[in-house]
This record gives C-alpha cells, sequence and structure tokens, in this order.
C-alpha cells in the first residue's frame, strides 16, 4: 500500500535521505516543503556555478579526513572516484541538478552517495554547509579575482599604447568641461592607466583577505573530530606569501562574514565607476561637436530612423552597467548588516549579486581593452581597429578658449611681476582676443606689449600649445618628456 511522502519520511529513516527531498528533512518534520517554498529557498540553479570549487573543496576535506585516520583509506579512494565521475558528468551536462536538493553541495554530495555508498555519507563527516559554501565561494572568487587582473593588465596595456602613439597629439584639457589647458593626449590616457593600476592593487589586497580558509569551523563553533585545517589550507592553495597556510581563527566569523564579497564588489565598484568615466569621455569626443576619436563600427550600433547615426552604444552601456555593479554594492552590504552571528539564511543571497558583479565587470573590461588597443591580428602580428584619434581637430579644439592664458601669466611672473598681478593683465589680453575673435597666440606683439612692457618676441613660443606642454616638465605634468618616462616606467610594469 502506497504511503504519503510525509508519512514515509517521518516513520523510518530513509535509506537515501539525500537523494530526493521530496520527503521531509528528517525525522523531525511531520510534512515536506510546499513547492513554492522549495523554489524561494532553492538556490541551486545560480549557486551551481560553484561546482568546481565544491569538488575541490570536498576532495581536500577528504583527504584530510583520511591522513588523521578519521575516515579510512578505502572510503577517501571511493570518494576521489565519486567526484571524479561527477566532475565529467558536470562538463557532459549529463549531470542532473535537482530543485528538490536545494543547493549545489547537497547536488553533489547525493549524487556521490548514490555512485559510492556509505563512503559518500561520511564526507561531511567534521563539515557543515556553513563552513563548506563559505570555502567554495572564497575559492571561486579567487579564481575570478585572478583572471579579473589579467584583464586590468589588458586594459592597461591597450591605453599605454594609446598613449605611445600620442605622445605629442595635444587636446584642450577641461575643468568643469571648459577649456582649461592644452595636455597631451598620451597624458590623458596615462590618468586612466594610473586608475586601473589602483583598481588591480586594490583586487591584489582583496584576493589576500579572499584566501582564508573557513573549512573547519563546520556549523558555527567547530567540530569534536581532530580536523587538520592547515592541511586543507596547503592544499587548496590558501598560503601567505611565504607559502604558510591561512585558517579562518574563529568559527563564528568564519561561516558567516561576507566581507571579503562586499570588498571586492566595493572594489569592483570602482572599477567600473573609473570605466564609466573613460565611458563618458568617449561618448563626449566622438559626438559631431568634438569629433576627436572614433571607435570601431563594432562597438557602435545604427538608429533604426536616422541613416546618418553611429551610436556610441558600448560606452553607454557600460556607463549604466556601473549603476547595476555599485547596486550590487549597496544589496551586499545591505544584506550584512543586520545579521546576527553565525550563519543565516539570508547569506544565500550573496551569490547573485556577486556573480553578477565578477560577469558585469569581466565583460566591460575585455570589451575595452579592445575597443581602445584594438584587437591582434595574428597575421601581421599587429593590433587593428582600436580607437582612431583626430589629432588635428583636438589641436584646433586646445586653440579655442584661451587654453594658454596660464603661460601668458607665468611669462609675466618670470618677467618678475607678482602672479595676482600678471592674473589680472592676461584677463585683459584675454578681454582683447575675444573682442578680435583670435587667439591670444593672434595678436600682434605691439597689442600685446600694449598690456605689459616687459612682453618681447618669446612670447610667442609661451603662448603656443607645444610650448605650454614642453613647460610643465615636472614630475608627473604634461610635457612630452614626462609622458614618455611614464609610459616607459607603466611598460617595465606591466611586462613584469
Ligand atoms: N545554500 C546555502 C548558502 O548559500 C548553503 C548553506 C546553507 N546552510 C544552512 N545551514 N542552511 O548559504
Amino acid at each position: 500500500m502506497p504511503t504519503s511522502q510525509a508519512h514515509n519520511a517521518a516513520s523510518a529513516p530513509s535509506h537515501n535521505q539525500l537523494d530526493t527531498k521530496a520527503q521531509a528533512w528528517s525525522a523531525l518534520f511531520s510534512e515536506p516543503m510546499s513547492d513554492l517554498v522549495k523554489r524561494y529557498t532553492s538556490s541551486v540553479f545560480f549557486d551551481k556555478r560553484l561546482w568546481q570549487a565544491d569538488i575541490a573543496g570536498s576532495l581536500a576535506h577528504a583527504e584530510m579526513l583520511a591522513a588523521q585516520g578519521i575516515i579510512g583509506a578505502d572510503d577517501h579512494a571511493s570518494i576521489q572516484r565519486g567526484m571524479a565521475q561527477i566532475t565529467s558528468e558536470i562538463e557532459s551536462g549529463a549531470f542532473e541538478w535537482k530543485l528538490d536538493l536545494e543547493d549545489v553541495h547537497l547536488n553533489i554530495e547525493a549524487r556521490l552517495t548514490q555512485l559510492v555508498g556509505d563512503a559518500g555519507k561520511r564526507l561531511h563527516t567534521g563539515r557543515s554547509r556553513n563552513d563548506q559554501v563559505a570555502t567554495d565561494v572564497r575559492l571561486w572568487l579567487r579564481g575570478e579575482i585572478d583572471l579579473i587582473a589579467d584583464l586590468l593588465k589588458e586594459l592597461q596595456v591597450s591605453l599605454v599604447d594609446v598613449a605611445a602613439q600620442n605622445v605629442d597629439v595635444i587636446l584642450p584639457g577641461f575643468t568643469h568641461l571648459q577649456v582649461a589647458q592644452p595636455v597631451s593626449f598620451g597624458h590623458h590616457m596615462l590618468a586612466y592607466v594610473e586608475m586601473f593600476a589602483r583598481d588591480a592593487e586594490r583586487m591584489a589586497d582583496v584576493r589576500r583577505r579572499v584566501n582564508v580558509l573557513p573549512l573547519g569551523s563546520a556549523a558555527l563553533a567547530g567540530t569534536t573530530y581532530p580536523l587538520d585545517r592547515e592541511r586543507v589550507a596547503r592544499t587548496l592553495g590558501m598560503v601567505d606569501v611565504n607559502g604558510s597556510p591561512v585558517v579562518c581563527q574563529n568559527s563564528l566569523d568564519a561561516v558567516s562574514d561576507r566581507d571579503f564579497a562586499i570588498e571586492f564588489t566595493a572594489a569592483a565598484s570602482l572599477c567600473m565607476v573609473h570605466v564609466s568615466r573613460l565611458s563618458e569621455e568617449l561618448i563626449i569626443w566622438m559626438s559631431q561637436n568634438f569629433g576627436f576619436i572614433k571607435i570601431a563600427d563594432r562597438f557602435t550600433t545604427g538608429s533604426s530612423i536616422m541613416p546618418q547615426k553611429k551610436n556610441p552604444d558600448v560606452p553607454e552601456l557600460a556607463r549604466g552597467k556601473t549603476g547595476r555593479v555599485v547596486g550590487h554594492l549597496m544589496g551586499l552590504i545591505t544584506l550584512m548588516k543586520g545579521q546576527p552571528l553565525a550563519y543565516n539564511k539570508d547569506n544565500q543571497e550573496d551569490k547573485e549579486p556577486l556573480f553578477d558583479t565578477v560577469d558585469t565587470l569581466k565583460d566591460t573590461l575585455r570589451i575595452f581593452a579592445e575597443m581602445v588597443g584594438g584587437q591582434l591580428n595574428p597575421a601581421t602580428g599587429q593590433k587593428e581597429g582600436g580607437i582612431t584619434v583626430n589629432a588635428p581637430a583636438m589641436e584646433q579644439a586646445a586653440l579655442k578658449g584661451y587654453a594658454t592664458a596660464t603661460d601668458l601669466a607665468d611669462y609675466l611672473v618670470k618677467k618678475g611681476l607678482p602672479f595676482r598681478d600678471a592674473h589680472e593683465t592676461v584677463a585683459h589680453a584675454v578681454k582683447a582676443a575675444t573682442t578680435h575673435a583670435c587667439d591670444l597666440s593672434e595678436l600682434p606683439l605691439a597689442v600685446l606689449q600694449g598690456f605689459h612692457p616687459q612682453i618681447e618676441k618669446d612670447v610667442y613660443e609661451a603662448l603656443s600649445l607645444r610650448g605650454s606642454l614642453n613647460a610643465r616638465n615636472t614630475l608627473g605634468g604634461t610635457a612630452p618628456a614626462q609622458v614618455r618616462a611614464q609610459i616607459a616606467r607603466h611598460q617595465a610594469r606591466l611586462a613584469a
């Protein structure tokens, strides 16, 4: 006679409890979960992407259990065999992920037990899903940070390449989006290299705190089995620069805090903010009114109604996606704020924002490295299809807006005028040039001398765009000599 599943679960211990949770959790429960609650609580359809980390963590745990004599060598061998099979099943797509089994951890453990019997059931000795999931997320994120580090490097290389090709190209530097002083386009590109270099440093710093082992903390209080946590840390590469294992030192903290995910998302947010600033500039520069650059057609789209349009969709989307990543930061940090120690199921909500942050950042960095620096043509060994710089348009724009007015003031200071007086004198000169609708460098010497008798013929060097650039020859300045030195420094750093 068929019995109800609830009755079945409550009355007799199921032989293979994890095989399906259509029945209740354990003998303690009088009814199974409703379908809605199952869907609400299940995470398998997003956390299954942790499977490799989950298996790696389990294998390291099993190896240690065997080495400590907590499970037998035969059980360890069975677990290894089962996990190898599960790996190939997942890789081939044959693995059946079950919503009923809630998450990646229970899905894999259930399949293991199906494959190897009691050895599979022994794997969870001295472990809880709480320390397991914290370990998995850390292992997975560590791998992703390494990929992000490579992408950040690629983007920096692209920017340095463009800088090296455009050291002597002059564009108007802006403050308040008003023409301020002329700068080298190479110098402008290197400003972003500095930002992305700091982003890379932040990622490396976050990685140190991600790469710490929670496993062995069990549910919250540690475990009664004689685990060797440092052995597990070593197996999983959770070691410091000296190769010493790094293990979470407090079990309550280990299973509950997700600060490592929050700080990663904060670093990712800052990086996206830098991309977003660059995007905004690309968008402005490629507008008709500026016409400073072009980006390759494959990064733009047309309009369904206006045949003349080429829209900078990629930079616009990057600017938009920055909002999305910053949103994930807010989500994660808010997720943490009300949680009492130790683990709470709230933490399951860390996955989707974290995964989406990683995906968005990686895609964005990859696309920007190519959009800025171009794609390698294997036939020529050269990169092609990066941004195209319209140097004459930039220089033309730099000649508007009296970009060398400060240079005239500095010229007068060198002749002995106090800076404030020079500033005032130049304001009069700018007013005159505005009346004549010409640049300061186009005013005749006699007119300039009318503003100050000490102005001589050499003023025109100071008033030229190139003269202005060359004059800013201090560390970090825009003089081509400085820019070239910075390019060399970055090239050496990025080649290392
Ligand atoms: N899926 C859970 C998570 O992502 C795993 C840990 C569940 N632990 C528990 N005690 N319910 O956080």
